[in-house]
């Protein structure tokens, strides 16, 4: 499965819509370093022997300049530099600007396992399952330090960074399994961070998904955590009557600030505003919300990402079924037995390495939202 289709030896296969673009510049770039390198050393050759000391002390032809020359070689590289550049942007705009459609898929990496969660509730560690030819969006986050999702086949990669959101997105083109790494030394087994992505057609893909046991989705979670584990619906209900602001509606609006500010509120608005509450008050309400660092993991944060999220894409969005948020083909008609509860929807074998933090089930969670923070410290002076 893993013969090497491209031409040029040592190079992974091309399995992804940017591969062949990403290549090509690559190429680009070597044909003209290549070029240089041999015209230069070439040219230093040939001039030593030509202009080789003949004569003791002879003295060289003065020379005053030339318009000509000096603006072709300014002109010439400035080309050169500029086709780089433009090259290489249109490789960026295409992999950073992540489609709409894409079908999103939440990351969270931990020294040292990468863990994947699908919208429909399966869970893998280490192994991710997509299907070929359809946009898939990938929303990382790490739970300690610096990670890099790495794909060569896809030709794509991006830092995980602690506390923030980073996505990346692609196409798979050919169904097979492809090599994930972590590019980024994030400690001892560093190297042993990886794993394997299988790519597979729409309908495996889908007997894949029925044949998985899924747990909770992100949104039922995450609606378990809003409303029980973590109690947030008791100040931000469904009116506007809570202590807190409404949420249903905010997702990728503007929110104005009691700063003054403009946010828009987004994944890393909401995760920012569940761990540093005070940070962003929303104009109208009081800094009375208590942060939840360290209450929260990384996974049940996305979950409530992913929650909030859904209370904007579609107004029953409190149902919270598990049909609500299925932005897979139509064509994936999985029966998913959403097992309620339990925690044994690990998909990939190797959970050997101590996932504890199951989603759902946070043992020091929710104790009463008592302490009040210290008021405005810092608030809203970004
Ligand atoms: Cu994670 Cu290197």
């Amino acid at each position: 499965m893993q013969q090497n289709s491209t031409w040029v030896p040592l190079f992974p296969e091309q399995a992804s819509t940017f591969a062949s673009d990403v290549d090509n510049l690559y190429f680009y770039l070597i044909a003209i370093s290549a070029f240089f390198t041999i015209g230069i050393v070439a040219a230093l050759f040939y001039f030593t022997i030509r202009y080789r000391e003949r004569e003791k002390y002879a003295t060289g032809a003065e020379i005053h300049g030339s318009i000509g020359l000096e603006t072709f070689w300014s002109i010439v590289p400035f080309i050169i530099s500029m086709t780089i550049f433009l090259g290489g942007a249109v490789v960026y705009y295409n992999q950073y600007r992540v489609p709409a459609d894409a079908m999103e898929i939440y990351v969270v990496g931990k020294q040292w396992m990468w863990k994947f969660q699908h919208q429909t509730g399966q869970r893998e560690i280490n192994e991710l399952h997509i299907p070929v030819g359809q946009k898939v969006k990938l929303t990382m986050t790490t739970e300690d330090v610096l990670h890099d999702v790495s794909i060569p086949a896809f030709r794509t990669k991006a830092d995980v960074v602690p506390g923030r959101y980073t996505t990346i997105w692609f196409e798979a083109t050919k169904p097979g399994k492809y090599h994930l790494y972590c590019a980024e030394y994030c400690g001892l087994n560093h190297s042993g961070m990886g794993g394997w992505v299988y790519v597979m057609e729409q309908r495996d893909f889908d007997n894949w998904l029925s044949g998985t046991v899924s747990g909770q989705t992100p949104v039922e979670a995450g609606k378990d955590l809003f409303e029980n584990k973590l109690g947030c619906s008791s100040c931000h209900q469904q009116n506007d009557q809570g202590r807190g602001p409404k949420l249903a509606g905010i997702y990728g609006k503007d929110q104005k600030l009691a700063s003054g500010q403009t946010v828009t509120a987004n994944d890393d608005y909401i995760r920012n505003s569940i761990l540093n509450p005070t940070t962003q008050i929303v104009e109208g309400y009081q800094p009375i919300m208590p942060t939840f660092k360290g209450q929260v993991t990384e996974e049940q944060l996305v979950s409530l990402v992913a929650y909030i999220k859904s209370l904007s894409t579609n107004a029953a969005g409190a149902s919270g079924s598990s049909t609500s948020t299925n932005s897979m083909s139509g064509s994936a008609n999985q029966t998913n037995t959403t097992s309620g509860g339990s925690n044994t929807n690990l998909v990939a074998p190797r959970a050997d390495r101590g996932d504890s933090n199951s989603q759902g089930s946070n043992p020091n969670a929710p104790k009463q939202n008592s302490e009040p923070t210290n008021s405005n410290k810092g608030g809203g002076n970004r």
